[in-house]
């Protein structure tokens, strides 16, 4: 690509919440990636095309696809007049799976526009544009996928108004197990999941997660796996959520039973994450005991090993 044809940038997808950080913690997942084409095209307007292994049911209309609210504000931004912006999203990341599919794209959109029109906005900044687009997807901007597919590895969303982050940069020993069972979930699955949770919590959960979470970032700071896996116990969602996932409980015994260092839902499910050192211990063997824990609850699963991610990126040539 030259500037005259546009600017392309591409991000990953991730994994959220991480037990104890919800709507805080993000990992960005080496597995899945979104790309987004931006060109000058016409005289005004921007035309959004939505293409690719998972663009199926994808809505291309700007008020209904999570990067159109970033678009629209970007480009406000920009003040650019007079001229028309074809935006072409490569759907590379499945959606609902819990692996911030909506939140990739966003992405991979501020980064390209950024860069396109010239905007030079600090990674807070790129992080505040994408989370305006999670608000169509669940109902409240949270910041914890965007952040991780913007900035890479783990991510901390720390504030809120204005959104300040921090990017770990994960132990290079640390595998990622994804499991996602099969199972008929509600078309708004991430505004569901988030209507399960009560409005508020008790101070001995609240206690208690801040605790685990501070242990995490430990663990990720000092490089120490079993200590990030401690940390992903959650009192705030996974309790009222996990009636989603049928057998979750001992589908997350299996994993711990099988060495994993530590289980959590993948965001807003149904997707399961497990950690685990892959220098000690196989990451496939985890994989297949929760495949396994979920076929004796009759549900059929099927699982992946990844590694995190780097951050999204303008991709040259
Ligand atoms: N933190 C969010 C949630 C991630 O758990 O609802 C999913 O968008």
């Amino acid at each position: 690509l030259t500037s005259l044809d546009g600017i392309r940038a591409k991000a990953y997808c991730s994994s959220a919440n991480l037990g104890a950080g919800f709507d805080v913690f993000g990992l960005a997942l080496d597995r899945y990636k979104d790309t987004v084409t931006v060109r000058w095209a016409g005289k005004g307007g921007v035309i959004l095309h939505v293409e690719g292994e998972y663009s199926n049911g994808i809505p291309s209309g700007l008020s209904d696809n999570a990067a159109g609210p970033p678009i629209i504000e970007m480009i406000r931004e920009g003040g650019v007049v007079g001229r028309g912006v074809e935006i072409t999203i490569d759907k590379g990341v499945p959606p609902g799976l819990g692996l911030g599919s909506s939140g990739a794209t966003a992405a991979a959109c501020v980064k390209a526009l950024d860069a396109f029109l010239h905007l030079h906005l600090t990674d807070d900044e790129l992080v505040r544009f994408a989370s305006l687009g999670e608000a169509i997807v669940s109902g409240n901007p949270h910041a914890d996928n965007v952040a991780a597919s913007i900035l890479g590895g783990f991510t901390i969303v720390y504030d809120k108004s204005p959104v300040r982050t921090v990017s770990i940069r994960p132990p290079s020993n640390l595998s990622v197990i994804v499991a996602t069972p099969k199972l008929n979930l509600p078309s708004k699955k991430t505004r569901a999941a988030r209507k399960l949770l009560p409005k508020i919590v008790p101070i001995t959960s609240s206690v208690l997660n801040t605790g685990r979470a501070s242990a995490m970032v430990a663990g990720f700071a000092n490089g120490d796996i079993e200590l990030i896996g401690h940390g992903m116990e959650d009192e705030l969602a996974e309790p009222y959520r996990e009636k989603m996932i049928p057998g979750y409980r001992s589908v997350k015994k299996a994993a711990l039973a099988a060495k994993a260092s530590g289980v959590a839902i993948s965001g807003a499910g149904p997707s399961i994450i497990a950690i685990v050192n892959k220098r000690k211990q196989e990451p496939e063997k985890i994989g297949l005991a929760i495949v396994k824990a979920f076929s004796t609850e009759h549900v059929q699963s099927s699982f992946f090993v990844t590694r995190p991610a780097e951050g999204a990126e303008i991709i040259r040539g």
